[in-house]
Formats: C-alpha cells, sequence, structure tokens
C-alpha cells in the first residue's frame, strides 16, 4: 500500500538549520529559526518553569488521566491573562490542546462538525500551517492579499473586500498578535473597522493568539482579542504557551469557544472533548501543568511576567538596532513579534546565505530574535550589497 504515497518536499526551515550549523565562518547571522532566542543564541528553558518543574517533581503524586479536556485549571487560570475579566454570561468553554497547532485542528473540526460548507478566510501570507491545518479538515480556505510585501502595508481594501463579499456564517482567521511571518498587526482602529465588518456580515473570528506577550506586553497584546469578542457573539481563540512560557516541545495551548447562546455552551464542550478524543485523546500533560504551577504562584508568576517582558524588549530591541541602521528599514521597528518578512526573491535569500553567512527563510521571514543589535551592521551591509536596500 505504502507504494501509492508520492514523496512530500522536506521542510525548508530544517534544511536551513541544517546548512547554517555546517557553515563554519564566524559571523554567520541566523535569522531562520522559528523560536526566540537570548543574547547568547539560546533557547532557554525560563526560570518560572524550571522553579515550576522542581515544584511539580517534589509533589505530583499522580499521572493518571485527566480526560480530554485536559488540565482544566490551567484552561481556567489562563482564562483573565487572555480575556481579562469580562462577563461571558457562561458563554465561554475552553479545552487543553496539544500547542496552537491542535488548537487550530480542533477548531477547525468542530467548525466541521457543525457546518461543513463553511469557509474560511485566510490573508495571505500567513503562517505556512493554516491553510493546510483547515484543508485537512475539509474545510475550504478562502486566500486573500493582506500585505503588500513591497510597501509593507496592509491591504485593507482586500481586507474589507474579502470581509464583505464573504457568506453569513463563514469564518475568519485572524492573528491575534505579532503577525507571522510579516510582524504587520492590524491598528487597533482597523481592528474596529474588522469588528464592524464581521458584526454587519455575521462573520465568525478565529482568533490565533501564539504570541501574546511579545509583542509589546501581554495586556496590549490582547487587546485586539478582547474588543473582538465584546463586537460579535460567537468566536474561536486558538491559543499557544508554547512562546510565551518558552515550552515549544512540550506542546502547550488551548481553544476557547464563544456560543451566541449560553444554552449551547455543552454542546460545544461535548463536541469538543469527543473531537479531542478521537485525535489524541487526552492532551500531554507536562506543559501544562507547568503553565498552571507557575499562574497558582504569586512569585512564579511575577518570575514568568518579568521574563516574558525581558523577551519582548530584546525582540523590540534589535527590531530598533536594525532600523537604525538603514532608514529603508524603519519598517521594522513598527512591526511586532518575532518575524519581519522582506519583500526579497528566493535567489537573494541563498545570496545572503552564500556570500554573507546571513540566513533567513526562502520568503524572506527573518526572526529578529536570532541576532544581537550589534548585527544590525553587517546585515544591512549584506542588504545593500545584494541590492536589497538604497
Ligand atoms: C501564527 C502561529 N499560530 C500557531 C502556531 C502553533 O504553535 P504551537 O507550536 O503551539 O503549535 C504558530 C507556531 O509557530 C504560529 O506561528
Amino acid at each position: 500500500m505504502f507504494e501509492e504515497l508520492n514523496n512530500r518536499p522536506a521542510d525548508s526551515l530544517l534544511a536551513l538549520i541544517k546548512a547554517f550549523q555546517a557553515d563554519e565562518r564566524a559571523g554567520k547571522i541566523d535569522l531562520g529559526v522559528g523560536v526566540y532566542r537570548d543574547a547568547m543564541g539560546r533557547t532557554p528553558v525560563m526560570r518560572a518553569v524550571k522553579a515550576a518543574e522542581q515544584f511539580l517533581l517534589e509533589t505530583q503524586d499522580s499521572k493518571k488521566y485527566l480526560g480530554p479536556e485536559g488540565d482544566l485549571q490551567f484552561v481556567r487560570l489562563l482564562q483573565p491573562i487572555i480575556f481579562g475579566q469580562p462577563a461571558f454570561g457562561g458563554r465561554l468553554v475552553g479545552i487543553q490542546t496539544p500547542g496552537g497547532s491542535g488548537a487550530l485542528r480542533l477548531g477547525a473540526e468542530l467548525i466541521q462538525a457543525a457546518n461543513p460548507s463553511t469557509k474560511v478566510l485566510l490573508g495571505t501570507p500567513s503562517w505556512p500551517n493554516h491553510a493546510p491545518i483547515f484543508g485537512s479538515a475539509r474545510l475550504t480556505v478562502k486566500e486573500y492579499p493582506f500585505v503588500d510585501l513591497a510597501s509593507q502595508q496592509v491591504k485593507f481594501e482586500s481586507v474589507v473586500e474579502a470581509l464583505s463579499s464573504a457568506n453569513k456564517g463563514d469564518v475568519v482567521l485572524l492573528h491575534g498578535c505579532c503577525h507571522n511571518p510579516t510582524g504587520i498587526d492590524f491598528t487597533m482602529e482597523e481592528w474596529r473597522r474588522i469588528a464592524e465588518l464581521l458584526v454587519a456580515h455575521k462573520l465568525v473570528p478565529f482568533i490565533d493568539l501564539a504570541y501574546q506577550g511579545l509583542g509589546d506586553c501581554l495586556e496590549q497584546d490582547a487587546a485586539p482579542t478582547r474588543m473582538i469578542l465584546e463586537a460579535v457573539d460567537e468566536a474561536l481563540v486558538a491559543y499557544s504557551c508554547d512562546k510565551n512560557f518558552g515550552l515549544y516541545r512540550e506542546r502547550v495551548g488551548a481553544l476557547y469557544v464563544m456560543t451566541r447562546n449560553a444554552g449551547d455552551i455543552g454542546k460545544a464542550e461535548s463536541n469538543m472533548a469527543a473531537l479531542a478524543r478521537v485525535n489524541w485523546s487526552m492532551p500531554p500533560d507536562h506543559g501544562a501543568a507547568i503553565v498552571r504551577t507557575i499562574l497558582e504562584s504569586a512569585e512564579m508568576s511575577a518570575t514568568w511576567r518579568a521574563e516574558l517582558e525581558e523577551m519582548c524588549e530584546r525582540v523590540n530591541g534589535n527590531r530598533a538596532a536594525l532600523a537604525a541602521a538603514a532608514p529603508d528599514l524603519a519598517f521594522i521597528s513598527r512591526q511586532r513579534g518575532l518575524f519581519s518578512n522582506l519583500s526579497i526573491s528566493r535567489e537573494t535569500a541563498a545570496a545572503l546565505r552564500a556570500r554573507h553567512g546571513i540566513y533567513m527563510a526562502d520568503s524572506g521571514r527573518m526572526n529578529l530574535a536570532g541576532m544581537q543589535p550589534a548585527d544590525a551592521g553587517a546585515i544591512v551591509t549584506a542588504l545593500q550589497a545584494e541590492g536589497c536596500l538604497k
């Protein structure tokens, strides 16, 4: 049977990691990775996470099954961080998932179960896994251009056009903050206009919040999500703790669903649990137990918040350094999150690697956490040499 399979293309980012490791030049710079890096180039286990792991090691007395909903105390404790303290009137339900990816997949399957003819509107470029996840759940994905990379501007008229021509009940995937791959987030004014369009055309937002706290701060990064949920009557939110707690391989996330009527919450909840059961049965516990332990402790929470602020400041410091090194890169300091996406060809990305030891994705996506402020000059010189800047 397996001879019937076709080969799939290798993951180009993994190839980039290998090429970087094999490069022996001293000044090489890795802007290709998809994770946070500190000033030493490491992706460390956060101090709060270490403290929580120590606590769990000493106190955890059972590893019995928790059920398809996972750790519900984890799900509850995250809620005020994401949503603030609104009165959802019993219309919000959450379940633990294996990372933000699991939350997106579960949300996609829930939509499929509710109405298989739902279309999912996706602004491009987007995280490369978005379209395949919704497609795998047999939903139709309708892509529309969301930014113009040459000018690094949102194509807001294209967003308005896409939302205005959607059918009632269609789902709109929105990056809550720190857009991956562009770093280009909507302004609050644009978010408010989006909220109006969602309401006017009876569309359902599906907010992907994977980088809360890595843009400006926890509160500010949650502001668009909170405003949208105030405005609409139904929504989904896929949340990842993998970046803001540095728990990548532990696979920690949650899916929250807001229903129109409180009476429908049980249906949403039981469907989410049933879909989880046939996908992964139960989510992995360790990462969620770490996050819960941190959020249950005032001391560990304070440490986590301080560490997250440091991470955020480092990324924005690198953004400022690069923007200051070349007027043409000023847009980088206005963007947020780990990524920005230069408008360069695959050939130019290859030349930056081969001639200058500067590694970024072929798409021109670069991870600002992969550099040091002192690297800004070398990056600008290389971009100038390859004709990307004046
Ligand atoms: C926009 C976006 N959403 C979701 C995810 C998935 O995160 P996780 O690693 O928690 O599955 C990522 C990961 O890179 C992402 O960039």
